[in-house]
C-alpha cells in the first residue's frame, strides 16, 4: 500500500471534505469541512500549506497549517498553526497522521517557520516533537480550562526560538471563534 504525500489541489476540496466528515464523525465533521472552506478563502491564513495523503489517487488523509501571529517588541517570528488532521477511519494507526505532521514540519523548516503550534491530543502530538505551550509562555488565542492546558502545545522548528516571548498567539480569522478552542 504506497501512501503518497503531497500539497494538495483546489480539485481534493470534495475529497477533503468528505475524509472530514468520515474522520470526525456526522455532527462535528461539517463544522471541521467548513472550517477547512473558510480557511481557504481567509487571506489571513496565509501562507498554508495543505498537504493530502493518498492511496491508489484517492485522499485518505488531510493537513492543514494555517498562518500564525506573535506580536513582540523586538524581531519577528514566523508561525503556524496546525488545524485539522484527518485520517479516513479505514487507514488509521498506518502511520498515516505521522507521516503528515512530519512531512509538514520538514517543508514549514523550509519555508523558515519558526514555531509550530497545535491544539489537541497531548498523548499523539507529544510523539512528533510537539511539547506543552504555556510554559513556554505561549498563550492560545482562546483561554485553555487548566484541566486541558497540556492539549496547547508547540514545536520550535529552530530551538532558540522557543521560550523567548511571552505572547498571545493570534489566529487566523477563520479560527478565531472560541468553539474551536474548546479543547
Ligand atoms: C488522530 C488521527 C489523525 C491519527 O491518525 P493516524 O494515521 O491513525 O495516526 P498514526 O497512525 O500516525 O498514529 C497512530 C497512533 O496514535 C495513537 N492515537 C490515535 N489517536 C490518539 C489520541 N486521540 N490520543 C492518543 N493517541 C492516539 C494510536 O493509538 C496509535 O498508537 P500506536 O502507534 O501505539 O498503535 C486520526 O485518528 C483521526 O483522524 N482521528 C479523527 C479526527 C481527529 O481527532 N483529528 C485530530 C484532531 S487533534
Amino acid at each position: 500500500m504506497d501512501v503518497i504525500i503531497r500539497e494538495s489541489y483546489e480539485s481534493d476540496g470534495a475529497a477533503i471534505s468528505d475524509l472530514a466528515i468520515a474522520a470526525f464523525g456526522e455532527s462535528e465533521g461539517p463544522v471541521i469541512s467548513a472550517l477547512i472552506e473558510d480557511l481557504g478563502a481567509d487571506s489571513t491564513a496565509e501562507p498554508m500549506l495543505s498537504l493530502v495523503a493518498t492511496i491508489d489517487n484517492s485522499v485518505v488523509g488531510h493537513i492543514l497549517f494555517t498562518n500564525a501571529v506573535i506580536r513582540q517588541s523586538s524581531g519577528s517570528v514566523a508561525a503556524a498553526i496546525l488545524a485539522p488532521l484527518a485520517v479516513h477511519p479505514e487507514v488509521q494507526n498506518q502511520g498515516i497522521g505521522g507521516q503528515l505532521i512530519q512531512e509538514g514540519i520538514v517543508r514549514l523548516k523550509a519555508a523558515r517557520v519558526d514555531l509550530v503550534f497545535v491544539l489537541g491530543y497531548p498523548a499523539y502530538y507529544t510523539r512528533y516533537g510537539f511539547m506543552p505551550a504555556a510554559v513556554l509562555g505561549y498563550q492560545a488565542p482562546y483561554p485553555i480550562p487548566k484541566e486541558h492546558s497540556d492539549a496547547w502545545m508547540v514545536q520550535a522548528l529552530r530551538p532558540e526560538t522557543a521560550g523567548t516571548v511571552e505572547a498571545r498567539v493570534e489566529c487566523a480569522n477563520a479560527l478565531d471563534k472560541q468553539e474551536y478552542w474548546q479543547e
